[in-house]
């Protein structure tokens, strides 16, 4: 999954003058995205209205991620930033509260408030339903830690956003279906972080993608950190499937196109994959990591699964719908990796042909099963392969994008582009499109001729658009 830093979007400060300001930083993951949402959410009944200029803000929020090494430094050091800031503001009579959310905030709990004083709340990714009760007993005294697994469901307390909030965020929307990973992989700390899978119910969610169909959006990405094991209880009674909750939600008028993500092998069932073949609105875009080619090592990162049982299931998942595009994540440099271990990777990444992919060095993470395993590959090894599976899988990408130059693609135009009088969107395979055309398109699916495929994005023309006959 890709690991992007976003503030959120901005919102005018309509509140009148009374209104408090809210930044959220959010690092890491797409369910981080969708939490900094959840968190405005909640907060703005409260009177908070968001801000992008962090020097304006009343309450700082730093949603906070774990995946990586140096997560917490970095987290210290922009720490060290903001307490400098709160001091200014004081300076002018401003008070500045300062809330560390998250799984570093799960993870390390009260040692973030003996590391950095200027701390006001640490809160976990369970607990942000109680965000508004949690900043006023911060108010009262400063240092509030909740990083509790509450019984009660956060998703039952946390505010549904309003018919305009959901028109400023877009067309196409991120909605938490299921929450926690019980697999263990053996380098990730998700499972310590986020806790046992839980999913929500589907009356929820359908409640959840109707409403923001009704005030435009067009397309839900489902997000889960592990979500294809998404196993809610369904209005009948029964246990509902990831794949039965996909023909559930294509019903909804409006919806035109669902993703999912993030996805483990093993749980992908026969239902999702009969919910590939069957429904248009399910996108022929799959984020499926397997992490290494390596039977050994997969074994040794507890995946159970192998090579050639992932080969097998994107078999299975190409007869059902036979232009899915594939993505992947990889590690490099897992403990005990040998070139023929890493020959196996580029082996299996050659194989399937992957539409991209994201690809990281092994760091170990206090706590996990890898962490204290024996033979670490030195750094150098690591940076080498790191090189060579770059290269392949970018070529990869590239020629994918290169493929599709010359097609007609339908495109979701989600947002006014770069430059005037453009806009731009995504194609069933989750690329960047720009092209000329009027901003009333927005929200609309639109059929476009892809003219050239550039290093992040593709180029197009509306294929209504006739091109002007010569003489
Ligand atoms: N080291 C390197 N990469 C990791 N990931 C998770 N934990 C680690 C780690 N300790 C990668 C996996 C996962 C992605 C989100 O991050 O590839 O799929
Ligand atoms: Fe982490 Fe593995 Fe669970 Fe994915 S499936 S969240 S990598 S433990």
């Amino acid at each position: 999954m890709p690991e992007d830093t976003a503030t959120t979007a901005i919102r005018p400060p309509s509140q009148g003058a009374n209104a408090r300001r809210v930044f959220v930083k959010s690092y890491g993951c797409q369910m981080n995205a969708y939490d900094a949402t959840r968190m405005t959410d909640v907060l703005a009944p409260q009177g908070f209205v968001e801000t992008q200029d962090v020097s304006q803000a009343d309450l700082i929020i730093l949603n906070t991620c774990h995946i990586r090494e140096h997560a917490s430094e970095k987290v210290f050091s922009e720490l060290g930033k903001l307490r400098l800031l709160k001091q200014e503001r004081a300076v002018q009579g401003e008070e500045t509260m300062i809330a560390v959310a998250g799984c570093v905030a799960q993870a390390e709990g009260r040692e973030l408030l003996r590391r950095q004083n200027a701390i006001d709340l640490v809160v976990g990714p369970q607990s942000y339903h109680r965000l508004p009760d949690l900043i006023d007993r911060a108010r009262q005294t400063p240092g509030v830690v909740d990083t509790d697994f509450p019984a009660e469901d956060k998703f039952d307390h946390l505010t549904a956003p309003a018919p305009e909030k959901i028109r400023e965020r877009g067309v196409s929307a991120f909605v938490t279906v299921q929450e926690g990973c019980d697999k263990f992989c053996t380098f990730c700390v998700v499972p310590y972080t986020r806790g046992a899978e839980v999913s929500r119910p589907v009356s929820q969610i359908v409640e959840e993608v109707s409403r923001l169909a009704q005030s435009g959006v067009r397309e839900v990405s489902l997000l889960g950190q592990n979500v294809n094991a998404y196993h809610g209880e369904g209005p009948d009674g029964a246990t509902w499937s990831l794949g039965r909750l996909a023909y559930r939600l294509a019903e909804i008028p409006g919806i035109a196109r669902i993703r999912y993500m993030t996805s483990h092998p093993n749980d992908l069932d026969e239902e999702l994959i009969a919910a590939h073949r069957d429904l248009p609105a399910m996108m022929p875009f799959l984020h499926l990591p397997v992490q290494s080619g390596s039977d050994r090592i997969l074994a040794a990162m507890n995946r159970k699964h192998t090579a050639a049982s992932y080969l097998q299931l994107i078999e299975k998942l190409r007869a059902a719908r036979p232009d899915l595009a594939l993505s992947s994540d990889f590690i490099v440099g897992f403990p005990g990796e040998s070139e023929a271990d890493f020959q196996a990777t580029l082996d299996l990444v050659t194989q399937v042909n992957f539409a991209s992919s994201y690809f990281f060095k092994y760091s170990a993470r206090p706590g996990t099963g890898a962490a204290t395993m024996e033979d670490q590959v030195a750094e150098e090894v690591k940076v080498e392969r790191l090189a060579r599976l770059q290269k392949l899988v970018d070529d990869q990408r590239r020629a994918f994008n290169a493929a599709t130059v010359g097609r007609t693609l339908p495109v979701l135009f989600e947002k006014t582009g770069r430059h005037p009088g453009q806009i731009g969107g995504k194609t069933p395979y989750l690329q960047a499109v720009h092209c000329d055309g009027p901003a009333d398109l927005i929200g609309s699916i639109v059929d476009v001729t892809i003219i050239e495929s550039g290093p992040n994005s593709l180029h197009g023309r509306l294929a209504s658009e006739q091109k002007e006959q010569p003489g």
